[in-house]
């Protein structure tokens, strides 16, 4: 086996608020936590027959997997991420080599913190670094850098990333969790426009407040749960709007849409403005209005997309009762964390545990 070897590690994230209005080419402002997926990976040789092979370790659930570098072929739960991450950069002309990788994680699954997210991306940057494909790669076949994946910059891993998700997990989510992971920044919240494709960064600066995550209690999962009815009953509004996205649509048109489309797009309208108006309360300092947002998110994710479910209910309950200023369900909804926000002299309940804004992805040098 060669010595040569690369590291990376992918954080999971927090949304402080915009959600579903990823694929709805909308607005949002999320940002990575310290917990995250660290993937190492060491070059393999070829085996006797010259085939390269990839092998994988999943430290947290010790399982494994294995399969050849050429002609990936589908897989289940965690050996999906894995074997579309291989796939997919193959496809986009990196010259992924046989390799062995190990995962570990800090993250809890199901949490609704992109766990999937952290495992693409971390998987993706140890990847292109040990074929030397990336900004600063030493590789392990210590070939010249192609071109082609030189132009891999963040923006195409996110996207990779996705479509690893859509395309072998069967999840049809957007790109929030992967920008969230890849350009976060200690202290930073990202303001991200998903038409432009474009992510600003806001200062977060808590100054003693608190912001917490409460888990619901119920595993979340995005292929699993009715987050693709969703996305497709925003496709529906568009097509009945006759726009591209419902980043486009206006008021009077959505009044006049039949029940699910008409709740669905006016979620995505009053979320895109509440983001707009997040931005200002960061920048103006006014967390009390940042609080009062959180909640009138939570309300249009429970009665216009109507993604909570009576436990998320409880977990948001307990948060108000114990006095925070907001408290809203965070991610594709139906179970996962919910998140609240504290002033300064209130205690969040038993249960929770403090986020705020770190370091997103990077490759680990020993
Ligand atoms: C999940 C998806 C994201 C996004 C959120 C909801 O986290 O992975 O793409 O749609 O739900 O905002």
């Amino acid at each position: 086996m060669s010595s040569e070897s690369s590291s990376a590690f992918a954080p999971g994230r927090v949304n402080l608020i915009g959600e579903h209005t990823d694929y709805n080419l909308g607005l949002a402002l999320p940002f990575a936590i310290a917990e995250g997926v660290t993937v190492r990976a060491h070059a393999l040789e070829p085996g006797p027959s010259g085939e390269e092979r990839v092998s994988a370790y999943a430290a947290d659930l010790d399982e494994r997997d294995e399969f050849p570098l050429t002609d990936v072929p589908a897989g289940e739960g965690w050996r999906a991420f894995v074997r579309g991450i291989v796939a997919e950069l193959r496809r986009a002309g990196i010259p992924v080599i046989g390799s062995s990788l190990e995962i570990t994680g800090s993250l809890q699954q199901g949490a609704g913190l992109s766990s999937s997210a952290a495992l693409e991306v971390a998987l993706a940057l140890a990847l292109i670094d040990l074929a030397g494909a990336g900004p600063g790669g030493r590789g392990a076949s210590g070939a010249e850098r192609p071109g082609a994946s030189d132009e891999l910059d963040r923006m195409d891993i996110a996207r990779l990333c996705s479509r690893v998700e859509n395309e072998w997990v069967g999840a049809q989510t957007g790109l929030l969790d992967q920008i969230a992971s890849l350009y976060g920044a200690p202290d930073t919240a990202l303001y991200v426009d998903f038409r432009a494709l474009d992510v600003r960064p806001v200062p977060l600066h808590l100054e003693g407040w608190r912001l917490v995550l409460l888990h619901s209690g119920e595993r979340h999962a995005n292929a699993s749960s009715g987050y693709n009815q969703r996305r497709a009953e925003c496709a529906r509004a568009c097509e009945l709007l006759g726009v591209d996205s419902l980043r486009e649509a206006d008021d009077a048109a959505v009044a006049l849409l039949p029940g699910p489309e008409r709740l669905r797009a006016q979620h995505i309208l009053g979320e895109n403005q509440r983001v707009r108006e997040a931005v200002s309360a960061l920048e103006s300092e006014d967390l009390p209005r940042l609080g009062e947002l959180l909640n009138a998110s939570h309300v249009s994710l429970r009665d216009c997309f109507q993604i909570s479910t009576p436990a998320v209910e409880a977990a948001v309950q307990s948060l108000m009762r114990a006095g925070a200023s907001g408290a809203r369900l965070m991610g594709g909804g139906f179970g996962g964390s919910v998140l609240g926000l504290f002033a300064p002299g209130f205690s969040p309940p038993p249960g929770t545990r403090d986020v705020r804004p770190s370091a997103g992805a990077h490759l680990l040098h020993a």
